[in-house]
């Protein structure tokens, strides 16, 4: 591939991102006001003040494009809020901002080098914003033909007429053109665009000539005015893409498609190279900016020490995104090391992060949280299962009791109740057992259990490698 026919798919705007996790879709934002002090309880988020602030500076800094390669490290015990507050920094930063999460151990996992998996994920952080020229076609339909093969099967040809307050044309339309209107659902009256390059039609409205006819016509329908002039017309248009998708689209044996199955596999250095080149004569020309983004790597003690001087590097490049890390741990030894260190963190890199340490809930916190969750959830709970769950929450684990909703929530139907009550709660409490009680559990009944008979050795073995 020479560097000058570095392609950026216009498939690729089409591609919605799905990285929104269910345990988490109660959270909006950071819930700051605009001196970026913490609410009690917005966008979702409770308490944890003080992380919060602190992650929305972070956010200020990355706004304004002050910082690259820095780094954070929110730092505190299971379920105080460290993936939300991640969460709520990607939501704050609004869809333009590539927002990649990857957790420690998935490098243990991926078909790929190590390496190569970080390099995917700093790649899938960092935008490019770019504008490009494009020829369109830009007019309200008049009338669509299309020829019904004799022999049944598939039209293959047709006719499109379009118009513009001052020319009519029609247009000759291939099968792939009519499977994309037909797909659209367009019909007379509609205005559309079709990109010239890529064939792709847009819907803009139903032409305001047309907004006598009710039938067929919702409420969410948006008229607009018939476009004056030519048919075909220059649009300057704006996207952002990530430097993944670009590498993904041009390296040579995966093509775009990989994007959706999400299985890119290694990509070659000299792909990327030639895409760096492009972006940087891009950059000069005017043509395109870089847009850092974030990459969130959570339970970043799981990352070994070829990772640790992996990461190092990577945030010395003048394009990197911010890195935001999270971690419940202590002291504890680094991976693939004798050493022991704060948070299994190499000191060099530690030394960069920024910490952010957050604290266990109140009791009061953990009400307001489960109501959010139950709001989210559709859950209708009377006031003591409520109190119930909060007590159950502050003994055990937040995480837990708020699984506990789901769980209640389908008891209660079953016994076709309407509202989720103590029985409820009680019954999944017995059901589902938390950690401790687990523990207590296994610790109890030891020599019933299968796993119990591995030998010491090979149990020391595996947590040594
Ligand atoms: N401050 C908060 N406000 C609202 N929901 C929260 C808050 N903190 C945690 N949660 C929710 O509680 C659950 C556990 O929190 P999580 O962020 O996964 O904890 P951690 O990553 O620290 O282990 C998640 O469903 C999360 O969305
Ligand atoms: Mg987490």
């Amino acid at each position: 591939m020479a560097a000058a026919d570095v392609k950026v798919n216009a498939e690729v705007r089409d591609l919605t991102r799905i990285e929104r996790i269910g345990a988490h879709s109660h959270i909006r934002g950071l819930g700051l006001d605009d001196a970026l002090e913490a609410r009690a309880v917005s966008q979702g988020m409770v308490g944890q003040a003080k992380a919060r602030k602190a992650a929305g500076i972070i956010l200020q800094m990355i706004k304004e494009g002050k910082i690259a390669g820095r780094a954070m490290l929110l730092a505190g015990q299971p379920g105080t809020g460290k993936t939300a507050i991640a969460m709520g920094m990607a939501k704050a930063l609004g869809e333009e901002t590539p927002f990649a999460m990857m957790t420690g151990s998935e490098i243990f996992s991926l078909e790929m080098s190590k390496t190569e998996a970080l390099t995917q994920a700093f790649r899938k952080a960092i935008g490019v914003r770019i504008k490009e020229e494009t020829e369109i076609i830009e007019g309200e339909v008049v009338e669509i033909e299309i020829d019904r093969p004799e022999s049944g099967g598939v039209a293959k040809t047709g006719r499109l007429t379009l118009k513009t307050t001052e020319m009519e044309t029609i247009y000759d339309l291939g099968q792939k053109m009519i499977e994309s209107l037909t797909k659209e659902k367009v019909t007379s009256g509609d205005v559309i665009t079709i990109d010239k390059a890529s064939g792709r039609i847009t819907k803009l409205g139903r032409s305001f000539a047309r907004s006598r006819d009710y039938d067929a016509m919702g409420a969410s329908t948006k008229f607009v005015q018939c476009p004056e002039g030519e048919l075909q017309k220059r649009k300057e248009v704006v996207h952002v893409v990530t430097l993944h998708e670009i590498d993904v689209i041009n390296s040579r044996t995966q093509g775009f498609l990989a994007l959706f199955s999400g299985d890119t596999g290694e990509i070659r250095s000299e792909v990327r190279e030639q895409i760096d080149a492009k972006v940087a004569e891009w950059r000069e020309e005017g043509k395109a900016e870089i847009v850092p983004g974030v990459l969130f790597i959570d339970e970043v003690h799981m990352l070994d020490i070829e990772c640790f001087s992996f990461l190092n590097r990577a945030l010395e490049n003048d394009m990197a995104p911010i890195l935001v890390t999270a971690t419940n741990r202590g002291i504890t030894r680094i991976r693939g090391t004798q050493y022991r260190s704060p948070h299994g963190v190499p000191i060099d890199l530690l030394d960069r992060l920024l910490i952010i340490s957050t604290e266990p809930y109140s009791e009061k916190e953990i009400r307001l949280i489960l109501d959010i969750r139950c709001e989210e959830e559709d859950v209708e709970m009377s006031e003591d299962a409520k109190e119930l769950l909060t007590k159950i929450g502050f003994e055990t684990s937040l995480r837990y009791s708020i699984q506990l909703i789901t769980a209640a929530a389908i008891v209660c139907q079953r016994r076709k109740g309407t509202e989720v009550d103590i029985e409820d709660i009680s019954k999944v409490y017995s059901m589902f057992v938390d950690v401790k009680r687990s523990t207590q559990f296994l610790i109890e009944y030891q020599e019933q259990y299968m796993f119990n008979e591995v030998p010491v050795e090979a149990e020391e073995m595996e947590t040594s490698t």
